[in-house]
């Protein structure tokens, strides 16, 4: 343990298509290393959960040690060893809590097991930075987690307090992004492409005679549904290919479906968070997983609750901890340490949780 008390964390995230390790002293990172599946799955223009599994067993000691070696930390130095539990895909998880349990069990550590989904909240708990007005969030907090594989609305009232308030029905934004993304022929990952498009789109939707769905941005819950919107592209794209005569739109006209479809994706995004937000008086708005990374959603929801909620502050994390990290990982150990000091797990307790509750 440091002088000050604060522990040595190694983190370990394998959720999903990240190989991921991080060593932070207290809530300080010290090294967040990622090992991008990327070009892997770029080839299926997916996820193969058998590929990506296989991934994560060649890399995760290597990036293990260069977590350690940049965070000039040995070893034996580590206190806790933080870990993904779920939710995520089984073979990946599995390879990030065997290490962590085998490397508890050699080390003589304990281990702090983290929900996928708290540790996209946690990005925006790295605390003050010097020389920056970063400020730590404050509760009643309303969280927007939106990943590939979720789009969540929680409310948080202390750490460790949570209460989902909706999510989606059916596809995920970020599962939606790159749905689209394959409708149009725009690339693996989709949510990057589709935003890179819809920045260069020289055509405002309207110019184009484009309208898609905002779904359920009137109902009254926090629930979502993609599912409808992405089937809309579809359409509108054979519809669009149909009446030109042609196999394949013009560039203006992908641009522009894709502007419109980032466009309907926000609104409904930035509409329902400032909608709990005012429910519940939040004094922070918080934004959390790799859909996070989306400008056009930045930009909006900041000036959606300037002009809505103008005492409350909304905060965001650093591109690098939007998409999955373990840096987030370790981060929400370390409050969960904080918290109950005395009831830390050894690697006997830490099983894979598919399904955890928030
Ligand atoms: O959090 P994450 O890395 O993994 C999961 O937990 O799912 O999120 C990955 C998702 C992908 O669906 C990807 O298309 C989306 O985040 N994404 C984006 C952007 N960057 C990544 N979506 C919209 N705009 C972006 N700039
Ligand atoms: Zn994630």
């Amino acid at each position: 343990m440091e002088k000050n008390n604060e522990p040595k964390i190694l983190a370990i995230e394998t959720s999903c298509d990240e190989t991921a390790a991080a060593v932070l002293i207290g809530a300080k990172i010290k090294s967040n290393i990622i090992y991008s599946q990327l070009n892997l799955h770029k080839k299926t223009k997916g996820i193969v959960p058998e590929v990506a599994s296989r991934a994560h067993i060649e890399k995760i000691i290597l990036v293990i040690k260069q977590a350690l070696q940049a965070a000039r930390v040995r070893p034996l130095q580590i206190d806790l060893i933080a870990v993904t539990v779920g939710p995520g895909l089984i073979g990946s998880l599995l390879v990030g809590v065997d290490t962590a349990k085998t490397l508890g069990f050699i080390w003589d550590k304990s281990i702090v097991p983290v929900n996928h989904i708290e540790g996209h909240i946690y990005a925006n708990f790295i605390g003050k930075l010097p020389a920056t007005s970063y400020k730590l969030p404050t509760f009643p907090a309303v969280a927007l987690v939106v990943s590939g594989g979720h789009t969540s609305l929680i409310l948080m009232r202390g750490h460790g307090n949570y209460k989902l308030l909706g999510s989606t029905l059916d596809d995920a934004a970020g599962e939606a992004f790159d749905k689209v993304a394959r409708i149009l022929d725009l690339g693996y990952p989709g949510g990057p492409a589709i935003s890179a498009a819809a920045e260069s789109c020289q055509q405002t939707a309207a110019g184009c005679q484009l309208s898609l769905p905002r779904p359920m941005i009137k109902t009254n819950n926090f629930d979502f549904s993609f599912s409808g919107l992405k089937t809309a592209v579809l359409y509108t794209v054979q519809d669009l290919k149909k009446h030109y005569k042609v196999t394949q739109l013009p560039n203006y006209t992908i641009t522009a479906v894709a502007a419109e479809f980032q466009q309907a994706v926000v609104d409904v995004l930035v509409n329902k968070t400032i909608k709990a937000a005012r429910k519940y008086n939040a004094k922070s708005i918080l934004l959390g997983g790799g859909v996070a990374a989306n400008k056009l959603l930045r930009r909006q929801l900041r000036s959606a609750v300037k002009k809505e909620l103008p005492v409350s502050c909304f905060l965001f994390p650093a591109l690098s901890l939007c998409t999955d990290n373990a840096a987030m990982i370790g981060l929400c150990a370390y409050y969960k340490y904080l918290a109950d000091k005395k009831n830390l797990k050894n690697w006997r307790e830490i099983k894979i949780d598919l399904n955890p509750k928030l």
